[in-house]
């Protein structure tokens, strides 16, 4: 058995946690929207065609936050043609990927979407095919309240109060050859800036985020960042990053390893924000907005492949079937995102339902969970408060991560990957949660952990996440193979906790305070 320590004083704050950092995404993408949250027909739908079985499920994952409409296909979406009567809205070739999209469902019931569900609207406007005029006229559509022509359609649409959507992404991973109308990071720019202030002259109440790179491993990470903000600094509240982690190449330790190398992009981000601060002398400091995040590799798709399938509409592609290790990869970003509360303050998990995502439906069937649904669901509950920091003592491995870009292979060295990874958060109505991954393959970790300041915590729920067979999933006829469990061995003397990891599990405990 590893033996590991952590020391947290109740004081010694990381930052608070956003409410917007417990985000997801739904896309116009394969099943997401039409037989994920949208299915009129289905036995559960209601009167606006919303499955009530995905809600119920929303509702359990926990989502604060959810960005709309992409992802790559918000660079070549018109959204005009997804509002006004549907018959007579017009159907489209989508070229990110390659389907044929109805258009029944566009901003307006999205919004209504939102409602049901309880969560918060973030827009993404289209910055390739498009620019700032359609980026102005949309908030217009959706923000100003009558007498003018977009607002004026939106109420003559049947939404008379203004859909007041706060905040909003400057398009969408510019960086990458594969978008529509892909960009130099100084043409994007100049685009995102005019587009800001637009679209902030409007609306002067809208927060914005300019598009970082798309993955730490793109080769123009941080010279874009660089010159993506020289432009458009003073306009934009947050710069975005995305990541997807992958097991391509069955190696688990350096999978689970790999969640780190969010942290480091995190750090390098901020650092290349500050340093344009810096050369500013300015004391504005840009949020992060880590507005697409998830484990997704098996259901990676070329072009080719794509375009052999002709044009459909709503096919099941990007179905990634989560396996335990999955889940455990990430929890690890989980933490990873915790620990970054003070400059990570948007974060979208990537996506909501069918598409890489926690929720899974059947076409006129039912609703199941996947393995990652649940360390999601366990850092929105637990997740809300201070995040303290940690002095963690924990033995170490050395692992190295492959992780593809196009026709690029790369490897990143991972050194001194703590075995035990962990965030704590003060929460916001009392006690204590930790978030706890063993990323040992074989070994228990007895972790031994001293809240001080904490006065008369006691042991509430406590959960842990395992299975004998890390490539065990849930699926329609097993929906409930992998499931939290209470974690059986935590003891709690004073301010001092005792608990023992399961090798490769994911654990939650939470301490009241009375
Ligand atoms: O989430 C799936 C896709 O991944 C998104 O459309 C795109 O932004 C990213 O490359």
């Amino acid at each position: 058995m590893r033996k590991a320590s952590v020391l947290i004083d109740c004081d010694f704050a990381i930052g608070h946690t956003d409410p917007r950092l417990f985000g997801a995404f739904v896309e116009h993408l394969g099943r997401c929207v039409y037989g994920g949250i949208y299915e009129p027909g289905h036995p559960t739908a209601d009167e606006k065609g919303f499955r009530k079985d995905v809600l119920a499920l929303v509702k359990e994952l926990g989502p604060t936050l959810i960005r709309y409409p992409g992802g790559n296909f918000v660079s070549g979406y018109n959204w005009e043609d997804g509002v006004g009567p549907p018959t007579t809205r017009p159907v489209r070739l989508d070229l990110a990927w390659f389907s044929t999209e109805p258009n029944s469902f566009g901003t307006n019931e999205f919004m209504d979407w939102c409602r049901a569900a309880a969560v918060e609207p973030m827009m993404a406007v289209n910055l390739g095919t498009r620019g700032g005029d359609a980026a102005r006229n949309l908030v217009e559509y959706c923000n100003h309240p009558g007498g003018t022509a977009w607002s004026d359609l939106r109420r003559a649409h049947g939404w008379d109060k203004p859909h007041d959507v706060k905040l909003w992404c400057l398009g969408n991973e510019m960086d990458g050859p594969w978008q529509m109308e892909h960009k130099s990071a100084a043409a994007y720019g100049a685009v995102a800036r005019e587009a800001a202030k637009m679209m902030r002259w409007v609306d002067p109440t809208i927060a914005l985020a300019a598009c970082g790179s798309s993955g730490r491993n793109m080769p123009t990470f941080g010279q874009w960042e660089d010159t993506v903000l020289e432009h458009t600094f003073d306009h934009v509240d947050y710069i975005s990053l995305h990541t997807y982690l992958n097991n391509y190449k069955q190696d688990t330790a350096s999978f689970l390893a790999s969640a780190d190398l969010m942290d480091s992009f995190i750090d390098e981000v901020v650092a290349l924000a500050d340093a344009v601060a810096a050369k500013r002398r300015s004391g504005k400091r840009l949020m992060l907005s880590f507005d697409e995040w998830n484990v997704w590799y098996r259901t990676r798709r070329n072009r080719a492949d794509r375009v052999k399938e002709g044009w459909p509409v709503a096919p099941p592609i990007l179905e990634e079937i989560y396996t335990m290790e999955d889940a455990l990869a990430f929890g690890g970003a989980c933490i990873s995102l915790l620990n970054h509360a003070d400059r990570v303050k948007v974060a979208c998990l990537a996506q909501l339902v069918n598409v890489i995502a926690p929720i899974m439906t059947e076409t006129g069937g039912g609703a199941w969970r996947q393995t990652i649904f649940f360390p999601f669901a366990h850092m929105s509950r637990f997740g809300r408060g201070r995040v303290l920091r940690t002095q963690v003592e924990s033995e170490t491995y050395d692992s190295s991560y492959y992780d593809p870009r196009g026709t690029q292979d790369q490897v990143f060295a991972i050194p001194n990957v703590p075995y035990l990874k962990i965030a704590a958060v003060a929460q916001d109505g009392g006690g204590l949660s930790l978030f706890l991954l063993n990323r040992d393959l074989k070994q228990e970790i007895e972790v031994s952990v001293t809240a001080r300041g904490f006065a008369l915590l006691s042991v509430g729920e406590r959960l842990e996440l395992r299975h004998d067979d890390l490539k065990a999933t849930n699926t329609r006829n097993a929906p409930g193979r992998i499931k939290p469990a209470p974690l059986q061995s935590v003891a709690l003397d004073g301010e001092r906790l005792q608990a023992t990891l399961k090798p490769a599990s994911w654990n939650v405990i939470h301490l009241t305070a009375s």
